[in-house]
């Protein structure tokens, strides 16, 4: 679908006159300049993309090189999580929301699940991610503001099952490992405050964007600390057996 008559390229700091244009004609909550720029400059698991049309344009007064639109997500190790998506209100049900989406999920390699919130009332989005397999996991209740409005939380499987990523290891195991290893002390303690804070943000009913933003971040700690740690019980098991060496 986004062949040569299309570009798309890493959002720069230059892009954003028009994206916030194309922000503000398809939100109610736009995001601000400040959100943009966290994402851009301060956000290491962020890949930011807009989609431009090539040299010839797209028709229907929109010219070589104009914005079409712009698609923002994370990758951390497990979850990707859609944070941003527009169309050019021009452009809509010619299948670039899809391919935006597509682009997204492939880009994400290794990524077990993608997820995403959509406010109840949107309609088209709602639509396009079931076509796109998504399926409603959850309701957050009045979640939104401007208008007062639920949120969809939606996911899609990208990977099968039997991967072993998660930290779900035998207590007696972690017991050893926590007395060998000072630094799965020290990333469990991590854990444990990153936990902390998540339920201190998670009991506010309304989190303005910036608490969204700073909510993901936390989650996304949390699961990078349990990575370390799963790797640190990884390694701890692979010396274990090769001290104890080959079976008999
Ligand atoms: C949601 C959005 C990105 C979709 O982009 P798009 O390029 O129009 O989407 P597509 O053309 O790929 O649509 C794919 C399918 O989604 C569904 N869909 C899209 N827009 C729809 C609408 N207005 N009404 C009903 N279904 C719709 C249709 O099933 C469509 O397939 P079809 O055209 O073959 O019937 C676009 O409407 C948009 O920018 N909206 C404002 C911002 C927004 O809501 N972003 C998502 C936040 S979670």
């Amino acid at each position: 679908m986004l062949d040569g008559s299309f570009r798309l390229i890493p959002m720069q700091e230059g892009d954003l006159d028009e994206v916030l244009a194309l922000e503000q004609r398809s939100f109610n909550e736009p995001w601000s300049r400040k959100m943009f720029l966290g994402e851009l400059h301060g956000n290491t698991f962020a890949t930011n993309l807009v989609l431009r049309t090539g040299g010839a344009g797209f028709g229907e007064g929109v010219g070589a090189g104009a914005l079409l639109g712009y698609i923002m997500f994370w990758v951390v190790f497990e979850e990707l999580h859609l944070m941003n998506l527009a169309v050019l209100p021009e452009v809509r049900r010619r299948g670039l929301g899809t391919a935006l989406v597509r682009h997204a999920l492939m880009a994400a390699h290794g990524a077990r699940m993608a997820l995403l919130e959509v406010r109840a009332s949107n309609t088209a989005a709602l639509a396009m991610y079931r076509k796109l397999e998504f399926v409603q996991k959850s309701v957050r209740k009045g979640y939104y503001n401007h208008p007062r409005e639920d949120a969809v939380i939606m996911m899609r499987e990208l990977l099968e099952k039997g991967g072993h990523t998660m930290l779900s290891e035998d207590p007696a195991i972690l017991d050893l490992v926590r007395k060998e290893s000072p630094e799965f002390k020290a990333l469990e303690e991590s854990h444990q405050r990153l936990e902390h804070q998540l339920a201190e943000l998670t009991q506010l009913h309304f989190l303005t964007p910036e608490e969204e933003q700073r909510k993901k971040r936390i989650q996304f700690d949390k699961l990078a600390t349990k990575d370390k740690m799963a790797a640190i019980v990884r390694q701890f098991k692979q010396q274990r057996s090769l001290a104890a060496g080959p079976p008999s």
